[in-house]
């Protein structure tokens, strides 16, 4: 028996057209896992989650819910439930009856029926508008009503496409902690689909990256922020200093990449035996770890690296400096530091500043699509 919630095995989607949505898909998901899946628009996100639910035929692999293959299993047979990013509230049905259809159309019981529906309306307190439609419903209320339809067919998993992206800021951020607090509470393993990557990594154990049909990586939030395994996921994934060289020197631990600044070397994140001389790599450095300082305070020290530049913007916004760094003609770097971090530092426009950090801190990534150039 499996001990996984759900395994995807190699899935595949290609729609009639012809299009790959989706290719060579592999997860698996502890009970009570909050995945989030991220990528940019149509990478294949919606796709696979609707692939999960059986709202879409699986082209080619397999798909395992609890240990049982579900591959070709009807959708109202499976122990999922979807929320969709525009929640399909009936207009013309009261929450109450929003709540209840799922149960009604499954034939349950009636008094069954009205214990799971107080239930969850307490749950996600929405008992004083129990009786309202969608219309007069706030932005929350609609989306906690998306929410109680969902949970309350009592699902294996939760899939929920998007279902923040109606929201402002705000209401998301609160929307944000209550999911990830009901989620714990549940213990039922959410599978939860976004195309901003700070929602990814705020949400989710652990993060799936998607790119163009194809997992890129799969990670928790920390490590995908501090050990992104491709060009992309560095990419796309925070406010990473990337600067662009070639392999010079590498071993299981450590690889030096030479560069227009210097060599700076990392920890390395490729396959050594399929790493030739010279190729295209990545020298990929977290905001965080990267330090400031006026050039001829620092004291160059061992394992940490080094690249100078010229302070082309300054700018503050409350105990916050933002700063714009040319290392040359073609490259500038943004970072973000405390000021006190800058002022009286002699950090100011036209300054010659250093930027240092630990090289244990740097990830080397090879480049293949720079192979070339
Ligand atoms: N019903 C469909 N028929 C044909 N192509 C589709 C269909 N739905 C999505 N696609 C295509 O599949 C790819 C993945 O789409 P989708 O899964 O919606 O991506 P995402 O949710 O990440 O934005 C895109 O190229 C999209 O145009
Ligand atoms: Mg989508």
């Amino acid at each position: 028996m499996s001990e996984h919630d759900l395994e995807l095995i190699g899935l595949r989607k290609v729609y009639p057209g012809g299009t790959v949505a989706v290719e060579g898909f592999d997860l698996k998901v502890d009970r009570g896992e909050f995945i989030s899946f991220v990528g940019p628009s149509g990478c294949g996100k919606t796709t696979t989650l609707r692939m999960i639910a059986g709202l879409e035929d699986i082209t080619a692999g397999e798909l395992l819910i609890r240990g049982r293959n579900m591959t070709r299993t009807p959708t109202e047979k499976r122990p999922t439930a979807t929320i969709f990013q525009n929640y399909a509230i009936f207009p013309h049905m009261n929450v109450r009856k929003n709540i209840e259809f799922g149960l009604v159309v499954r034939n349950t019981p009636p008094a069954e029926v009205k214990r799971r529906v107080d239930a969850i309306i307490d749950k996600l307190q929405i008992g004083d508008v129990a009786d309202a439609r969608e219309a007069s419903l706030s932005g929350g209320q609609k989306q906690r009503l998306a929410l109680a339809r969902g949970l309350v067919t009592e699902p294996d998993i939760l899939l929920l496409d998007e279902p923040l992206g109606a929201l402002d800021a705000n209401l998301r951020k609160s929307i944000q902690e209550e999911l990830r607090i009901l989620q714990r509470d549940l213990n039922i393993t959410f599978i939860f689909v976004t195309h901003a990557q700070s929602e990814a990594l705020s949400m989710g154990d652990r993060v799936v990256v998607m790119n163009a049909g194809q997992v890129e990586q799969i990670s928790p939030p920390f490590e995908l922020y501090t050990r992104p395994a491709s060009p992309f996921v560095a990419r796309f994934i925070g406010r990473n200093k990337i600067i662009a060289g070639e392999l010079a020197e590498t071993d299981a631990q450590r690889a030096t990449v030479s560069t227009r600044f210097g060599r700076l070397s990392g920890v390395p994140r490729f396959d050594q035996t399929s790493a030739p001389a010279n190729a295209p790599a990545l020298v990929v450095v977290p905001s965080e770890y990267v330090d400031i300082r006026a050039t001829g305070s620092t004291r160059r020290q061992a394992e940490t690296d080094l690249v100078s530049g010229t302070v082309e913007v300054l700018d503050t916004v409350g105990h916050v400096a933002y700063l714009t760094v040319a290392l040359d003609e073609k490259q500038s770097v943004r970072l973000e530091t405390h000021v006190e971090r800058v002022s009286g530092r002699g950090i100011e426009p036209g300054a010659t500043v250093d930027l240092t950090w630990a090289a244990d801190r740097a990830t080397i990534l090879l480049d293949p699509a720079n192979a070339g150039t």
